[in-house]
């Protein structure tokens, strides 16, 4: 073809997980959540009205800004609404990287941050965790634009302190992004580290502790001064009148926030338990999924064992994490079903 820039003809683009269309799979494989978003978001889209179709959105969503400045302790100019935390992710490498600005991230993580360094033809300096998943000190050394740490990681589940993190941000000469997509389930965040400085922004999604996936809503915290430079970057109408009403209307119902991420972390304990009894490697996660590895078969062979049998986690032919499987926290009837297949496919 040949129309679009070099680095665009060469990439790849990022693979999203599959998304199976056959009924009565067992799916957990992209870390959505298992149960349904609170009554109030049903009741408010149900209660749509044409006119909030036929006019344009608030291009600010100044009801969810609120209503997320209030829950995180910070005033509503240091929220920005996007269409799903992957927005900002690229907002975020659009305005800070270039041929001469590199990005820099610890690895493995998120798939989707050197797709978009690919396509903004930046640098992506990638450094290796250790095995225990703590922080690099070499991020620092890498001197980039941008430094995303996703925190709990994906697909590990760890966890690094914010102390730690605070460390990194006051190190760093460029931005710290601090994807906290799933921050949910850990026990503690980094929102006071957007308070302390001025090169943190933190990246929250809508679609895993409150059941959002499919209404593409996500947000980011940090000092106006980096808020009013992030919105130079988004579509006048990123987010749109449904989600904004509906993604205000979750983040306004803590107590069944708070009741559906329990059930997800004593699941998460269980599932965690069971699998050590089948002899897998589990470390501790903070994550809704578990990034485990079985100490005497491969995962490839258990991943396409569990194909077959309709059950879907994530695996990746990658060096590295080839033999481990991510696996997504269901409810306890998707869980038990997880389990029995794979003692079967165990004793095989
Ligand atoms: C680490 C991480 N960050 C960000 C996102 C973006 O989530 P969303 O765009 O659904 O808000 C995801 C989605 O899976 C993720 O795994």
């Amino acid at each position: 073809m040949g129309y679009f820039r070099k680095n665009i003809e060469k990439a790849q683009g990022y693979t999203p997980g599959f998304q199976p269309k056959e009924a009565g799979v067992v799916k957990l494989n992209t870390n959505e959540n298992p149960y349904p978003p609170s009554p109030n978001v049903l009741k408010v889209l149900a209660e749509i009205k044409s006119e909030q179709l036929r006019k344009y959105p608030d291009p600010m969503g100044t009801e969810f800004r609120q209503a997320a400045g209030e829950l995180n302790g910070v005033p509503a100019d240091w929220i920005m609404c996007c269409n799903g935390g992957d927005e900002l992710l690229s907002m975020a490498v659009r305005g800070f990287c270039d041929e001469k600005r590199p990005l820099a991230y610890p690895v493995p993580t998120y798939s989707l941050y050197p797709v978009l360094a690919e396509l903004q033809n930046c640098k992506a300096i990638e450094i290796p965790f250790d095995s225990e998943f703590k922080l690099p000190a070499k991020l620092v050394k890498a001197g980039a634009a941008l430094t995303i740490v996703c925190n709990p990681n994906a697909p590990s589940g760890s966890f690094v302190n914010a102390d730690e993190l605070a460390s990194l941000a006051d190190e760093l000469k460029g931005v710290l992004l601090i994807d906290e997509a799933y921050v949910d389930f850990a026990e503690n965040n980094c929102t006071q580290l957007v308070k302390d400085f001025d090169n943190v922004i933190i990246l929250r999604s809508m679609s895993k502790g409150y059941s959002l996936a499919g209404l593409r809503f996500g947000y980011a915290i940090a000092q106006s001064s980096l808020i009013e430079g992030l919105l130079k970057l988004k579509d006048s109408y990123n987010a749109d009148a449904v989600a904004i009403a509906a993604a205000a209307a979750a983040v306004k119902d803590q107590r069944y926030f708070k009741e559906n991420v329990e059930k997800i972390k004593r699941e998460r304990q269980r599932l965690t338990q069971q699998l050590h009894t089948l002899e897998f490697n589990v470390p501790n996660s903070f994550s809704n999924f578990v990034f485990a590895e079985n100490t005497n078969r491969k995962s490839s062979e258990i991943f396409e064992k569990l194909v077959q049998r309709k059950i879907y986690v994530r695996y990746w032919n990658q060096p590295g994490i080839d033999n481990k499987l991510r696996i997504s926290i269901g409810t306890p009837e998707q869980n038990d079903k997880l389990l029995s297949a794979l003692k079967e496919i165990l004793s095989e």
